[in-house]
């Protein structure tokens, strides 16, 4: 059982930061971010904690989809550097001890890539089974459109071959397709490319779709993944796949394998579900749908963790939530038709959705960082930056980093950026949060979430409020002394935790020694 709990397991304890180059820092004022911005800027990630920082698409691309659309996955955008800039970043990055991984878009290329021009200029192309024909669209080609206000079926005929393409996201974003052999080595070929340059894994974007494609010619797509697992972790013994499966918990479940137990798929997947169900609790200032959700999150196989979120460069997908709950979430968050987007979503950040309410923001903090999960910030959160809705869709929360409101946190003890740098020097300090069992503890307070953290003899406690009344906490069933971990002053079993207030705190049972 002790070897569950050994370094080369980073990822169960990192501090994930995504961002993308360009909206981050733009070092020689041309109007946009690039690696050398990004590498000037290492020590504001240092300083705030992050051990790992997820590059959204840096490569060549027309930009359609915000660098999703990929025209070569062998480059670097030029707008945003070279490939020395790309090393110098990781150097750098890696000298401060911060890994560092990318997004990596293979469900679909740019239909300007060199691969798609090939596949269509004519049905005998070498590359034509690159992606993915048919001659008819099939009878629910409009079924699960992503991106409804721009594409109304997941098939596009090609005029001059007269066949259809798949394309599950917009139509300029045709479907590679990964039953072919070579499609599966390059993209390989791509992942081992990075790594060679240093990333030490990837957040695999839209992982479902991916192994969707012509499932007809994969009997069982998953092997596919586990292979993909394989092929990164004989490369790199640390490498790590991040992955983006937004299903029902059990589906997900597949989606990180389990050989022996031990998971043989992606390392991490995002907790969609928990998410979206801590919006409803907070809307409803009432922790039950998180409680419920919490309750029914199966546990990830031994080496595998959840990976955790309030926000992300998308919109604040709701879809799994049921209408009436996602009206209540609207109604509470993002009423003006304007915030809504595809008919599930929101394209706000936390603290526009919030009023600006400082102790609600900090409180919604301190859950991403005490409960089990590997939590990833978005850019810009740990300044609370707010949304441009006067941009277009999701670009509404991709806005440029907020660096003067860096400047004037850093030096106050009770901002948002202090507080989420204390957040993470805990959470980094109190191992049991990490790699710990957790349990729900009841309390009759219905505002109230309460869990602890265990491992090795050692307990945290923590409490959130998330209702805007006073609640009476009685922590009295717990052995030991209660210490907060933040002030390091004892606690009384019994006490009084203020509207959105939040408590971490450390059990001392007597003998304990918890190694780090
Ligand atoms: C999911 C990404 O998060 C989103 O931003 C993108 O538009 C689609 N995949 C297509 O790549």
């Amino acid at each position: 059982m002790k070897l569950t709990r050994t370094a080369d397991l980073w990822w169960k304890n990192a501090v994930v930061y995504c961002l993308d180059v360009e909206t981050f820092h733009d070092s020689d004022g041309d109007g946009h971010g690039d690696f050398r911005g990004l590498t000037q800027k290492i020590d504001h990630l240092h300083n705030l904690g992050v051990t790992c920082v997820w590059l959204m698409p840096f490569f060549p691309s027309p930009d359609r989809d915000d660098g999703y659309d990929i025209t070569d996955f062998y480059g670097v955008d030029p707008r945003l550097g070279t490939h020395g800039d790309f090393v110098e970043f990781v150097r750098t990055a890696r000298d401060r001890g911060i890994r560092v991984i990318a997004d990596l878009v293979v469900n679909h290329t740019s239909d300007q890539h060199p691969w798609f021009q090939e596949a269509r200029s004519s049905k005998d192309n070498p590359r034509r089974d690159w992606y993915v024909w048919r001659d008819q669209p099939p009878p629910d080609a409009e079924k699960g459109v992503v991106f409804p206000d721009k594409e109304k079926s997941l098939w596009e005929l090609d005029k001059k071959t007269g066949q259809y393409y798949l394309h599950r996201f917009y139509k300029h974003q045709p479907d590679l397709n990964v039953a072919n052999p070579e499609v599966r080595d390059e993209i390989a070929r791509v992942m081992g490319f990075w790594m060679e340059l240093g990333l030490s894994g990837f957040r695999v974007d839209a992982v479902p779709f991916l192994l969707e494609a012509p499932v007809q010619d994969l009997p069982d797509p998953h092997d596919y993944l586990c292979d993909l697992r394989a092929f990164l972790s004989r490369r790199n013994g640390e490498g790590v796949l991040l992955g983006e499966v937004n299903l029902p918990y059990t589906d997900t479940m597949k989606f990180f394998g389990s050989a022996d137990g031990v998971g043989d798929e992606l390392n991490m997947c995002f907790d969609f579900i928990g998410m979206q169900q801590m919006y409803l609790s907070l809307a409803r200032k009432d922790a039950s749908p998180l409680t419920h959700a919490l309750k029914e999150r199966p546990l990830p196989p031994r080496d595998c963790h959840w990976a955790t979120f309030v926000r992300n460069h998308d919109e604040l997908t709701l879809d799994k939530l049921t209408e009436p709950e996602r009206q209540e979430v609207f109604a509470a968050f993002g009423p003006d038709p304007d915030m809504q987007l595809y008919g599930r979503g929101l394209r706000r950040r936390l603290p526009s959705m919030l009023d600006g309410d400082l102790r609600r923001i900090k409180m919604v903090y301190s859950l991403l960082f005490a409960l089990p999960g590997t939590p990833v910030l978005f850019y810009g959160e740990e300044v609370g930056m707010t949304e441009d809705l006067s941009q277009e869709g999701r670009l509404a929360v991709r806005t440029p980093m907020w660096w003067d409101a860096a400047r004037e946190q850093r030096h106050d003890d009770d901002s948002l950026l202090s507080w989420i740098k204390q957040l993470i020097r805990a959470y980094r300090d109190c191992p049991e949060l990490a790699w710990g069992t957790y349990e729900l503890i009841d309390t009759p307070e219905p505002a109230v979430l309460a869990h602890r953290c265990d491992i090795d003899g050692g307990t945290v406690i923590a409490v959130h409020n998330l209702g805007d009344e006073e609640a009476e906490l009685d922590l009295s069933s717990v052995d030991g002394e209660l210490t907060d971990v933040f002030t390091e002053q004892p606690v009384k079993p019994k006490f009084t935790l203020e509207p959105y207030g939040c408590r971490w705190l450390r059990a001392w049972a007597e003998g304990v020694q918890v190694s780090r």
